[in-house]
């Protein structure tokens, strides 16, 4: 198959381009910059997409921005279109509709769009990445004391993600899927003691009630998909990794 990955240089874009080529794919990777194997286009103005998605029979949209998300989506589906309609598979987040959160929205509202845009689709939602967990929790080895809100993550590792969006991608377009979690699901505390132990420095770790409405959602494990326990490389694997690196 020819596969379009929108997207396809960042952290999950490039676990499925890799996925993808390994499992033999034709795969075009969209960039807004330039770089081997890259068809240059810009998702926000349209400007070379139509070439992208020329001629191809899926594509993994795996692009992001936090300020025009369905943006992205809007200029992708019109050229998909026009390309004759190929499988649009649209990556999202575990929680769009639970947590209130301005990035969520737009996620919930794109994955909206794209069940109405005639195209046939899959919609994939996933845990947060273990890369943005160990960014959150990054204090934990700078900070003498780190303080933690009170809840807990189910952090995935992309290249798991990735092995289910191939997966997905090479199937017929089956609409919202099951979600895909990570394999534990840890209190930030637990988490930021493991960022903690890989760097080498043990911190006191504090426990935080944070107020407002987005953290209640967040507490009440709306991001989290219990169910899914599907990733396989743990958040220590990953660090473990990272610190090698
Ligand atoms: N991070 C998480 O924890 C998490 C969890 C669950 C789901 N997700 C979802 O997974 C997807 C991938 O996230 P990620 O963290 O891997 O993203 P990322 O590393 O931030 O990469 C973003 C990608 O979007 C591309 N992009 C941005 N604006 C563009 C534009 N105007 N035109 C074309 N390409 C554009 C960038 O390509 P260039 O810069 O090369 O143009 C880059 O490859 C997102 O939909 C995200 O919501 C993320």
């Amino acid at each position: 198959m020819r596969i379009l990955v929108t997207g396809g240089t960042g952290q999950l874009g490039s676990a499925v381009v890799a996925r993808l080529r390994a499992a033999g794919e034709e795969v075009r990777v969209l960039s807004r910059r330039a770089g081997p194997d890259v068809v240059r286009g810009d998702l926000r103005t349209g400007r070379g997409v139509d070439s992208a998605v020329a001629g191809v029979d899926a594509i993994v949209h795996c692009a992001t921005d936090f300020r025009h998300e369905t943006t992205l989506a809007r200029t992708l589906a019109e050229a998909a279109r026009w390309a004759g309609g190929p499988h649009l598979v649209y990556v999202s987040i575990v929680g769009v509709d639970r947590v209130p959160l301005g990035y969520y929205r737009a996620k919930h509202e794109t994955e909206q769009f794209i069940a109405s845009s005639g195209l046939p689709y899959t919609i994939q939602r996933a845990t947060q990445f273990h890369g943005l967990v160990r960014t959150l929790l990054a204090g934990a080895s700078r900070l003498p004391v780190v303080p933690v809100p009170r809840i807990s993550f189910q952090p995935v590792d992309v290249r798991d993600v990735a092995r289910r969006l191939a997966s997905v991608v090479l199937d017929d377009p089956a609409g919202r899927v099951a979600d895909f979690g990570g394999p534990e699901i840890l209190t930030a505390a637990e988490l930021a003691a493991a960022v903690g132990e890989v760097s080498g420095r043990v911190r006191r770790i504090v426990p935080l009630k944070v107020p407002g409405e987005t953290f209640r959602a967040y507490a009440d494990g709306g991001h989290l998909a219990p169910e899914h326990r599907d990733g396989e490389i743990t958040f220590r694997e990953y660090l473990a990794e990272h610190a090698r690196m």
